[in-house]
């Protein structure tokens, strides 16, 4: 048996145990009580009537009667007379009790009522009734009881008693055995499912619970299963493309030095090669920086100002640092905000967002094409859109955009510049914001990037 199932019974079976200990005794003792009580009160009952009896027709005929009718079973009389004299007994045994009786004599008793209640130690318990008719007729009437029915009772009581406290224990114990080890058997599959999974091994099958904790426990960690997984053949890929995404420029870089370290080159054909160098070198060090602010949004060290600040100013202020760059490329920027409201946002990150997205609209165009920038307001929220009529994306592929070096026509973005984290870099500062990207595209005609924050 596992532990948790050996506690659980245990607990259960303890507390039970004490709870129906204390309800038995309390029962048992009441039983007895009641049992007791009826003795005390039958006997004083018939001590009292004989007693009435004697008082009104005082004889020795009414003496024997008495006598008589107490001469049968467990019970018996002993009338005494003035100096605690016995008169008449149903039986002379209960004669030899009268000197543990001596104490009536020194003190009166004036009401009827139990002297010898003591049912556990004594033989009889005993009632005294006293009568008097004139100064020589006086004394008790003394009833007695054997103690022997109580103590046959209780004996019976106890074994009952004991039985049914044995026989519950027993089948609880068994049930509280089966329902810890019915409720622990999960638990323990679940142990040894996660246990799976800290050593890498994800295919973990755990029976579809009910809709208890349980169950929801159960379907938690098939879904981690699933996650670690997923993310640990992302963290292969990513990691074989960024070796690849490294090695690449490198080669280049190697390459392109042999070639400027000939010495039979002029001048100006170095200057074109260590130019070249140069620009991989750029590219080289902005995929790092890329790199590191990705794995900085990853681990959530990175903070988001938020700030109040014009859109319009802050528009004017991103297409000023494109416009050169669409102008070489012969584009037009069109910027649209139709009234001017506040930004709340991180300026410097939001215009990291804008950036990208821009970067992305000339690359991705051919020259002589217009991209839109929009800002606007919804309610509380602020709306970016970049929309361009460029190359656009293919229905395929629109769903990978956002993942960490994906681009669509690697060869492509090769001459382009493009590494394939702007986009991701854009979205984790997007959802910082508490905001949404989504994007409409097609191919041959162009894309829309809305931005939500
Ligand atoms: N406006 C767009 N038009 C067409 N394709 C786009 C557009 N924006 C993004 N894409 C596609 O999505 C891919 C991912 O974009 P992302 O900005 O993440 O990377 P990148 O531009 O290639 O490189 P980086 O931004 O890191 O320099 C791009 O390579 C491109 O194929
Ligand atoms: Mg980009």
């Amino acid at each position: 048996m596992n532990k948790i199932s050996k506690k659980l019974a245990a607990y259960f079976t303890v507390s039970f145990l004490v709870l129906e200990t204390v309800l038995m005794m309390y029962l048992h003792q009441n039983i007895i009580h009641s049992r007791v009580d009826e003795e005390y009160s039958r006997l004083l009952m018939s001590g009292s009537n004989h007693r009435n009896v004697l008082k009104d027709h005082y004889s020795d005929e009414t003496i024997t009667h008495i006598v008589l009718m107490e001469a049968e079973g467990n019970s018996g009389v002993i009338i005494t007379g003035k100096n605690g004299e016995v008169i008449r007994s149903s039986d002379e045994e209960l004669e030899n009790l009268m000197p543990s009786l001596s104490f009536l004599q020194n003190s009166t008793i004036q009401n009827d009522r139990v002297v010898i209640p003591d049912w556990e130690d004594a033989p009889y318990i005993v009632s005294a009734h006293p009568y008097k008719l004139d100064e020589n007729r006086s004394g008790y009437v003394l009833m007695f009881q054997s103690s022997e029915p109580i103590e046959r009772l209780v004996k019976k009581l106890n074994f009952h008693f004991g039985l049914a406290g044995g026989t519950i224990t027993i089948i609880l114990f068994v049930i509280y055995t089966i329902l810890s080890k019915f409720l622990t058997r999960p638990l323990i599959r679940m142990k040894e499912a996660t246990e799976k999974l800290s050593e890498g091994k994800f295919n973990v099958s755990l029976p579809a619970g009910g809709n208890d904790e349980l169950g929801e426990l159960s379907v938690a960690i098939r879904k981690l299963a699933t996650d670690l997984e997923r993310m640990k053949k992302e963290r292969n890929e990513f990691l074989a493309s960024i070796s690849h995404e490294l090695s690449t420029p490198l080669t280049y870089l190697i390459g392109y030095l042999k070639v400027a370290m000939r010495p039979e080159l002029t001048e100006e054909e170095r200057n074109h090669y260590l130019m070249i160098i140069a620009d991989e070198s750029n590219r080289m060090k902005d995929l790092v920086k890329n790199l590191m602010d990705l794995a900085k949004m990853d681990e959530m060290t990175f903070t988001v100002s938020k700030m109040n600040f014009s859109a319009q100013q802050f528009i004017k202020d991103v297409a000023r640092l494109v416009i050169p760059s669409f102008d070489v490329k012969n584009m037009k920027l069109h910027l649209i905000c139709k009234e001017d409201f506040q930004v709340d946002a991180d300026p410097l990150r939001l215009e990291q967002i804008v950036l990208n997205l821009l970067d992305n609209a000339l690359k991705y165009s051919e020259g002589n094409t217009t991209v839109r920038l929009e800002i606007s307001k919804e309610k509380k929220r602020t709306i970016i859109s970049v929309e361009d009529e460029g190359i656009g994306i293919p229905a395929a592929q629109i769903d990978m955009i956002y993942e960490k070096l994906f681009r669509v026509e690697k060869s492509r973005s090769r001459t382009l510049g493009g590494s394939g984290l702007g986009l991701a870099i854009v979205k984790e500062l997007v959802e910082a914001h508490g905001g949404t990207i989504e994007v409409k595209s097609e191919s041959g005609k162009g894309s829309l990037f809305t931005v939500r924050i």
